[in-house]
C-alpha cells in the first residue's frame, strides 16, 4: 500500500505553489492522478520507463494498450514526434488545448512502454487549468490514461479516483468535476485524411467543417469496435472486478489498441434499449409492469416524465433510477454517464437498463461508451 497524498485545488482560482508537491512527485517518477476537462488522468513522467510501468501496474492495464502523452505547449511536442504534418498543425491550432488526441509518428525519445511498441505516439494538450499547470511545473511530458482500474467507467471526480486507486498511487489532485465527462477524441493524422479512432469531446461534425474525408474507424465496415456490436460479444465484464485483470480481447482488430478491451463496466450487466424514443419508452413501460428483480434505469429526463407514474412510491423500491440528462442536450448526458454507471455499484441492482441516443454530435461518443459498457448487450423483452 502506497500513501496517497491529496491536494484540493479550486480549478479557476489556485496558485502555482499549490501544485509544486504534485509536480515534484511526477519529476521523481511517482504516480499522480489529476483532473482534465475530459476525465481524471493517472499521470507519470512519460520519459521515465519505470514510472510508466507503474501506471500499468496501478491500473491493472494490459501492456499492449498505449498511453496518451500530455503536453502544455507546442514546444514540448517537437522532441516527442518525428513529424508534425500540416494537417496536424492545423488541427492543433483549431482544437488545442482541448479534448483532442492526435496520433503522430513517434520520435525515438518516447519509450516503447508508452507506445506499446507502435511507431506512433498519442499526444494531447488538455485545456483544464490544473492539468496545464501541473505539466508546466513538472517540466516533463505526462503520460496519463484515465485514472480508473482497467475495465471500470472512467473517473470524472476525485472521489471516483479514490474508489479505484487509493493506496495505489502517490498523489491525487482534486480539482472538482470534469466538465466534458467522456474521454478525448483520438484522431490518427498520419495518413491523407483524419481517421477518428475513438469518438469523444471533439465531434466528427466539428472536424468535418475543417477537414475533408474525416473517417471513423469502425464505420461503416472497417471494424466493429466503434459501431454497435452484436449482443454477447463480451460477457465476462465482472471478471474485471474479481481478478483485477482486463477481459480477453475480442476478435475485431481496431486501429486504436485500447478499443478492443472491455470498458466502462459497472458490476451489474448493462442492457441497451434500442429503437426510436417512443419504442424505448414503451419497452420500459412493459418492463416495469413485469420485472421483479432489482433494476437500475439510466434514462433521460424526458423518459422519466413518461414513466414516473409507473414507479413504486415507497422508499427502498427495487428500482434505482438515474437521470442521465436531457435528450435535448446530449452533452448533459455525456457529462453524467460515467458517474451514473458507477453509482449503481452501491445499489443491489442485478441489471441496468440504459436508454439509447441519436449517434450525432457528442451522441456518437456517448453511444460508443454505452455500447462498450453494455458489452454489446441489447435489451429484448
Ligand atoms: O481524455 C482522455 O483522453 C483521457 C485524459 C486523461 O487525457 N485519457 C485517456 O487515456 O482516455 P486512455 O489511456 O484511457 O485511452 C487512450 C486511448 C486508448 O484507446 C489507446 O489505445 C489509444 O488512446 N492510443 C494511445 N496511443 C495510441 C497510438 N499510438 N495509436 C493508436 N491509439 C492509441
Ligand atoms: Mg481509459
Amino acid at each position: 500500500m502506497t500513501e496517497t497524498k491529496i491536494w484540493r485545488v479550486a480549478p479557476h482560482n489556485f496558485s502555482i505553489d499549490e501544485l509544486q508537491e504534485a509536480a515534484q512527485l511526477i519529476r521523481e517518477g511517482k504516480l499522480v492522478a489529476f483532473p482534465t476537462e475530459t476525465v481524471y488522468g493517472l499521470g507519470a513522467n512519460a520519459l521515465d520507463v519505470q514510472a510508466v510501468q507503474g501506471i500499468f501496474r496501478a491500473k491493472g492495464r494490459p501492456s499492449d494498450n498505449p498511453l496518451i502523452v500530455h503536453i502544455a505547449s507546442l514546444d514540448e511536442l517537437t522532441p516527442l514526434v518525428s513529424d508534425f504534418p500540416p494537417m496536424a498543425q492545423k488541427m492543433a491550432k483549431l482544437f488545442w488545448p482541448g479534448p483532442l488526441t492526435m496520433i503522430l509518428p513517434a520520435s525515438n525519445q518516447v519509450p516503447a512502454e508508452v507506445t506499446a511498441g507502435l511507431s506512433t505516439v498519442a499526444i494531447r494538450m488538455p485545456s483544464h487549468p490544473v492539468a496545464r499547470e501541473l505539466i508546466r511545473s513538472a517540466q516533463v511530458p505526462i503520460a496519463a490514461p484515465s485514472a480508473n482500474r482497467s475495465g471500470k467507467p472512467s473517473p470524472t471526480t476525485a472521489g471516483h479516483v479514490r474508489q479505484d486507486l487509493w493506496g495505489r498511487v502517490d498523489g491525487l489532485v482534486d480539482g472538482g468535476e470534469c466538465t466534458v465527462g467522456l474521454e478525448s477524441t483520438v484522431v490518427d493524422v498520419t495518413g491523407d485524411h483524419p481517421v477518428i479512432l475513438r469518438p469523444g469531446g471533439i465531434t466528427r461534425e466539428m472536424l468535418s467543417i475543417h477537414f475533408e474525408g474525416v473517417e471513423v474507424d469502425g464505420e461503416p465496415s472497417v471494424t466493429k469496435a466503434i459501431s454497435e456490436r452484436p449482443s454477447e460479444a463480451t460477457t465476462e465484464h465482472c471478471l474485471l472486478e474479481t481478478n483485477g485483470e482486463a477481459a480477453s480481447p475480442d476478435s475485431s482488430a481496431p486501429r486504436s489498441p485500447g478499443m478492443k478491451y472491455a470498458h466502462y463496466a459497472p458490476k451489474a450487466p448493462v442492457y441497451l434499449l434500442t429503437g426510436s424514443w417512443k419504442e424505448q419508452v414503451q419497452a420500459i413501460t412493459v418492463l416495469l409492469e413485469k420485472e421483479t428483480d432489482p433494476l437500475g434505469l439510466l434514462i433521460s429526463a424526458e423518459t422519466y416524465e413518461h414513466i414516473k407514474h409507473l414507479l413504486p412510491q415507497e422508499c427502498g423500491s427495487k428500482y434505482q433510477v438515474r437521470l442521465a440528462g436531457s435528450r435535448e442536450d446530449l452533452r448533459s448526458v455525456a457529462y453524467r454517464l460515467f458517474g451514473s454507471l458507477r453509482s449503481f455499484d452501491e445499489t443491489p441492482v442485478t441489471a441496468i437498463i440504459a436508454e439509447s441516443y441519436p449517434r450525432e454530435g457528442i451522441g456518437m461518443a456517448l453511444m460508443n461508451r454505452l455500447t462498450k459498457a453494455a458489452g454489446g448487450r441489447i435489451w429484448r423483452e
